[in-house]
């Protein structure tokens, strides 16, 4: 695993955007595994303004995302469906129907199946964008005695509930189940990048950078075992963890 010190998140959001577009300039037709939160904003951001100035073409692109919440339709402004077309796919030169994110409505188990399916069709990702939850989580496979390799639902743990509180009016209304690509499905990418930042992901960045354990009860430590997985974390995160590059 290599780990990227940055001297701010915002440095740490261009590194990530750069080695994006890196990618789609040199494969037009990549595909990319993206992932939502609040940490992967100011990429898009970047993205979209490199796409404005020409700098890369998504035409080509194709994207799977990780997860979507259970309950709630993409037209719901805190589904990840609605997250991406505005944060991201409405600002691109992207085909949305070159984008998929798991439908949160209707027959989750056959919307999980269906998410397994785009993760593997026309190859696996060419990169796989993550963030981190506080305990550990990615995409949504929840800290627990056991991981689920393949596309499945998942039942949030306070925790994540918490944490997502702060985009919706009120704690209630966070689903508590969501839609998810497994940690199989996670780890198939052909490169894994993830960005981190703020002081709540010290446990979890800790036990990702810090030593060799893998754990299920932090899932990102899996990425350890990945060939080409990349952290990319600011310099705030990194010395509250006690990492030295
Ligand atoms: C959610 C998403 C994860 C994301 C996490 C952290 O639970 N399912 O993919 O990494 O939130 O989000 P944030 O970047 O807002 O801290």
């Amino acid at each position: 695993m290599k780990v990227i010190v940055t001297g701010s998140y915002d440095e740490s959001c261009a590194v990530v955007a750069e080695m994006i577009k890196d990618l789609v300039v040199s494969k037009p037709n990549a595909k990319l595994g993206l992932a939502t939160g609040g940490t992967p904003v100011p990429i898009y951001k970047k993205l979209i303004a490199m796409n404005e100035a020409g700098e890369v073409d998504f035409s080509a692109v194709h994207t799977v995302n990780l997860d979507e919440y259970c309950g709630i339709p993409g037209t719901h402004d805190q589904s990840y469906r609605y997250f991406m077309n505005t944060n991201l796919f409405d600002h691109i030169n992207i085909d949305k129907a070159n984008t998929f994110v798991a439908s949160g409505m209707g027959d989750f188990e056959a919307n999980a199946a269906e998410l397994e399916a785009k993760v593997y069709e026309g190859g696996v990702a060419d990169l796989q964008l993550l963030g981190i939850g506080n305990n550990g989580h990615i995409a949504f496979n929840e800290a627990s005695d056991h991981l689920i390799s393949k596309a499945h639902i998942e039942t949030l743990t306070e925790s994540t509930i918490n944490a997502n509180a702060r985009f919706f009016e009120k704690k209630e209304d966070v689903p508590t189940k969501a839609i998810t690509m497994g940690m199989g499905d996670i780890l198939a990418a052909k490169k894994v990048v993830l960005v981190a930042t703020g002081l709540a992901k010290v446990p979890a960045i800790k036990g990702l950078i810090m030593d060799d354990v893998i754990t299920t009860q932090n899932p990102s430590t899996m990425l350890k075992m990945h060939t080409d997985a990349v952290v990319v974390i600011d310099k705030e995160l990194a010395d509250a963890v006690g990492y030295k590059a």
